[in-house]
């Protein structure tokens, strides 16, 4: 699952006491271990091999650079969803010809960019990407326009709504038939009839997304059978579908063995689809979360214990600017001291566990707001001011979604290898806040 273990009452992140790391760099941190990272990326790689995909790690999921980079030097590809991310994907090292693009609202400049144009940035390699994922008509057509004047030949799949309802929470089921994302299966075909050949821009994939943290494999096989009647229906129009991208949404294990692993998603799916890339259609995976959210910690400090009546809330440094997850969807995520008795340590990662003396607590940030909790009614060991508390499964909409909201810095960013510990972003400080609050100047109208 990954490299974040008790040894004797201590958390350690692979050989680094977290503690100790704590200690040096300061609360609130993000902490990644490198050999989670590439693990479960090798373990997707291995599990889906016969299908030879093209993997591209969901850069939203986690997007410091340098996790990116680590991902990048085994192969891995990159799904970005803003110029923003396609900036950090090339920064990254990764080639064009790796990365999709995918979102609802991509403009002008961003496109421009991802066809190759983005002058002025010449310090970067900036290739033609593998493939535009088109979210709408309207949008296919200012893609294909501005290939056409830049002389640029794109390729295009368009996205499709399955109408299948699956993921975690209502706001990240995106294959939801009144959803905003993708086209309806008929108006796919009938959009890659009219463009598959065009010249600049060839729209002769389907992309798929049915949502996000879907522990089971069922809907992705319902997703996958209806991608294949659309591509068989587009064979007796005498049209050849190139690609099919699946999009993400594999679960992870925020409590302890409960999603499928690797293995399990590629039984239900590399049956379906093995003659199909065999005989030359192009597999597209686009793996966020399963790679990332197990492979980083948040550690974050108790500044009070505050009994209010019969409820203890633990108030510390992290709170719904530093992880928001608990706040937007009310999400799961086991929450434990780095360092406890040794009755104390946790034999697995779940709501509740049945060990002695502990007490339910609210774990609570410093945000004025009531939706600033990190858990709620957690029976947890005694804690005191200055401990240090791990939020487990926080590497995936952990830092990425991190607000200055209460004009709080971001925090750091710790990637762990081995016994070595670098920091690859440093914390914010108080300066940095303002920074971008120049005085007032006249807009030259
Ligand atoms: N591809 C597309 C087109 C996507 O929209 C997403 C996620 C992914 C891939 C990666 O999905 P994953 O494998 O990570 O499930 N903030 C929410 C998750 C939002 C996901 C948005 N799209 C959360 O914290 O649960």
């Amino acid at each position: 699952m990954d490299s974040f273990r008790y040894d004797d009452g201590e958390l350690f992140g692979e050989g680094v006491r977290l503690t100790d790391l704590a200690a040096h760099v300061g609360t609130p941190t993000y902490v990644y271990s490198a050999a989670t990272l590439t693990g479960h990326y090798d373990r997707l790689a291995a599990a889906f091999a016969p299908l030879r995909p093209l993997i591209c790690y969901s850069v939203k999921s986690c997007s410091n650079i340098h996790v990116l980079r680590s991902l990048a030097a085994r192969g891995c590809g990159m799904d970005v969803v803003s110029g923003g991310e396609l900036r950090r994907a090339r920064l990254a090292g990764v080639p064009g010809e790796r990365i999709v693009f995918a979102g609802v609202g991509k403009t002008e400049r961003e496109i421009a960019d991802a066809l190759g144009g983005s002058a002025g940035a010449h310090e970067i390699d900036d290739a033609p990407i593998a493939q535009f994922n088109v979210e709408s008509e309207p949008e296919y057509e200012l893609i294909a326009s501005i290939a056409r004047t830049m002389n640029a030949r794109g390729v295009a799949a368009i996205r499709v709504n399955p109408a299948i309802e699956a993921g975690h929470h209502a706001y990240v089921a995106t294959g939801a038939a009144h959803s905003k994302f993708g086209v309806p299966p008929e108006h796919a075909r009938e959009l890659i009839r009219r463009f598959a050949h065009e010249k600049h821009l060839s729209l002769a994939g389907i992309h798929l997304h049915l949502g996000s943290s879907i522990a089971d494999t069922a809907p992705f096989v319902e997703a996958v059978r209806k991608a294949l009647e659309l591509i068989d229906a587009l064979a007796r129009d005498g049209v050849t579908v190139t690609a099919l991208d699946l999009g993400g949404g594999f679960a992870a294990d925020y409590e302890s063995d409960t999603s499928p692993s690797y293995t399990e998603y590629a039984a239900a799916l590399v049956p379906l689809l093995r003659e199909r890339a065999a005989a030359g259609l192009r597999i597209i995976l686009e793996p966020g979360r399963t790679i990332s959210a197990n492979a980083g910690v948040l550690l974050t400090r108790v500044l009070y214990v505050k009994l209010t009546g019969p409820k203890k809330y633990i108030v510390c440094d992290a709170g719904m600017h530093t992880l928001i997850r608990p706040a937007l969807y009310g999400s799961f995520h086991f929450v434990w001291p780095a360092a406890v008795a040794p009755q104390h340590e946790p034999p697995r990662r779940a709501e509740r566990l049945d060990l002695p003396g502990l007490e339910p607590c609210d774990v609570v940030g410093p945000v004025c707001e009531s939706a600033d909790f990190l858990a709620r009614e957690r029976p947890l060991p005694p804690l005191a001011r200055g401990d240090l508390l791990a939020v487990f499964s926080a590497g995936a909409y952990g830092m990425s979604m991190a607000s200055r909201y209460n004009s709080h810095p971001l925090p750091a960013e710790v990637l762990i290898d081995g016994s070595r510990a670098r920091i690859i972003r440093r914390r914010e400080s108080p300066e940095d806040l303002t920074l971008h609050e120049i005085e007032p100047e006249d807009v030259p109208f």
